[in-house]
């Protein structure tokens, strides 16, 4: 595919879209199937790249992944007996996160595994340092290679205790794939506990695992001897359903959006309102997004669930150009994920990004050279003749394409690949926008 979104932007969007399921959940209910050997199907898979990456790092160490014949396109059967392979490949097609995460998960069934090095959007140094260190803890020796990690067990991994330096997702996630099936009882303390988390610790205990979530950021996993398969439906993506929200505020147009359960995204909502966002749940799986009154400015901060997500960062920044006022929002889960404000400004936007804490208290990056806060002045009006925005990142991807919308004439957004890894094909999917392929 090498082909760019022509869009004609500058007028209302209004229409209805499905919500897939989430990408951050999809990816790693993949990865644990594949701790048993029995079959487990996944319903409301997202058809995306990034299933597509996982689903050949899974074929890859040999597992069968097949769409059921009677089922839905987004139905998927995860068949792990035929796993042969301890090294987990380079898929063709790119690569994201997972290997590390199906390393832990491989960990129980061979003495020995190895991935490659993981990659990731670019926004900030994304090491896996906490992963590794995990599985030290659980027992295996661990070491980095020319080609990626490699992780050696001398017997079956045995609990723990680990206080994570940071409520990771990733991180948790592992200790999760490890813990659940490793001998006696583990306790992480400050764990994540983002929504794709508590999906991940439901269909873990659906599986037949033993793991709690204590107060205070805690899990306590009783390992189990083994998992049985299971069927369990991939919850809806709320980073994607935010984005919708956002463009509707922003081009005055009505988006309705169904697959999602409202409560999901019950931490976006004040912000949202506050800007002049307005909702109206319609359903348990629908809900409604306009502008409410003009646009005011917000002071936003991002962290950890339950904070204000960082994948929402970039949608809301585009939101934001369209204000009227001077908005903040401080970055503080990445140190580099404001590379796309650039092309915002490029459009008529006027964003500043500095290195200090802006509009709230200091994050774990004062005092270090990191571009973590903007400062954007509205509203403003953007405006294109046929220029070309090259998409940096997944989530900038969409707001790129918000930006193209909000802009009078024609934006040629490029590096869809990037976008389409999380969103699929938004031309496909979201036909009442109007985006052109060229
Ligand atoms: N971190 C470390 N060491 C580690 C792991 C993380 O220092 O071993 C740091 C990271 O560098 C970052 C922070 O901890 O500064 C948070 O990273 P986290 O591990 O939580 O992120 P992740 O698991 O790699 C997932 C999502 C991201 C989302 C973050 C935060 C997936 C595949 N990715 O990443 O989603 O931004 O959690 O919620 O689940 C996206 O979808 O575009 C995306 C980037």
């Amino acid at each position: 595919m090498s082909y760019c979104y022509k869009i004609t932007g500058g007028s209302s969007v209004s229409g209805v879209v499905d919500i897939p399921g989430a990408k951050n959940f999809a990816t790693k209910a993949m990865v644990a199937a594949t701790l048993t050997n029995e079959i487990t199907r996944l319903l409301n898979v997202p058809i995306i790249g990034d299933t597509a990456i996982t689903e050949s790092l899974l074929s890859g160490v040999g597992a069968l992944v097949e769409r059921p014949s009677h089922g839905r396109s987004n139905e998927v059967d995860i068949k792990p007996s035929t796993i042969v392979s301890n090294t987990i490949p380079l898929p063709d097609s790119g690569s994201n996160r997972i290997p590390i995460l199906l390393m832990g998960a491989l960990l129980h069934r061979f003495d020995e595994v190895s991935a490659p090095f993981v990659a990731g959007c670019n926004i900030g140094g994304r090491p896996v340092d906490f992963h590794l260190e995990a599985m030290r803890l659980f027992g295996a020796e661990v070491s980095i290679t020319n080609e990626g990690y490699r992780a050696v067990k001398r017997k079956r991994l045995t609990a723990c205790h680990y206080a994570l330096p940071y409520p990771s997702v990733g991180a948790t996630e592992s200790c999760l794939l490890l813990g659940v099936l490793a001998s006696g009882t583990t306790v992480i303390q400050n764990c994540a506990q983002e929504p794709e988390i508590i999906a991940l610790i439901t269909m873990l205990n659906a599986m037949g695992g033993r793991i709690n979530f204590s107060a205070g950021r805690t899990l306590t996993i009783q390992g189990v001897n083994e998992l049985h398969g299971t069927v369990f439906s991939i919850i809806g993506d709320r980073i994607e359903a935010a984005s919708w929200a956002a463009l509707a505020a922003a081009t005055d147009s009505e988006i309705t959006i169904n697959g999602i359960s409202p409560e999901i995204l019950v931490n976006f909502f004040g912000p949202y309102n506050s800007i002049g966002g307005g909702v109206e749940v319609i359903d348990k799986e629908s809900l409604r997004f306009y502008r409410h009154r003009e646009l005011s400015p917000v002071s936003i901060e991002t962290d950890v669930y339950p904070g204000f997500a960082t994948d929402w960062q970039q949608p809301i920044t585009a939101l934001l150009t369209q204000a009227n006022g001077v908005s903040v929002v401080h970055e503080t889960v990445y140190e580099n994920r404001f590379g796309y404000v650039q092309a915002l400004n490029q459009l008529g936007a006027n964003i500043q990004v500095v290195n200090y804490c802006l509009g709230g208290g200091k994050c774990r990056y004062y005092g270090r050279d990191y571009p973590h806060s903007a400062i954007i002045s509205g509203k403003t009006r953007l405006k294109s003749e046929g220029l070309t925005i090259n998409i940096p990142d997944l989530r900038a991807g969409l707001a790129y394409v918000m930006a193209a919308f909000i802009a009078e004439g024609v934006t040629y957004v490029s590096n869809v690949e990037l976008l389409e890894r999380g969103y699929g094909d938004l031309a496909l999917r979201a036909p009442f926008l109007d985006i052109k392929k060229e």
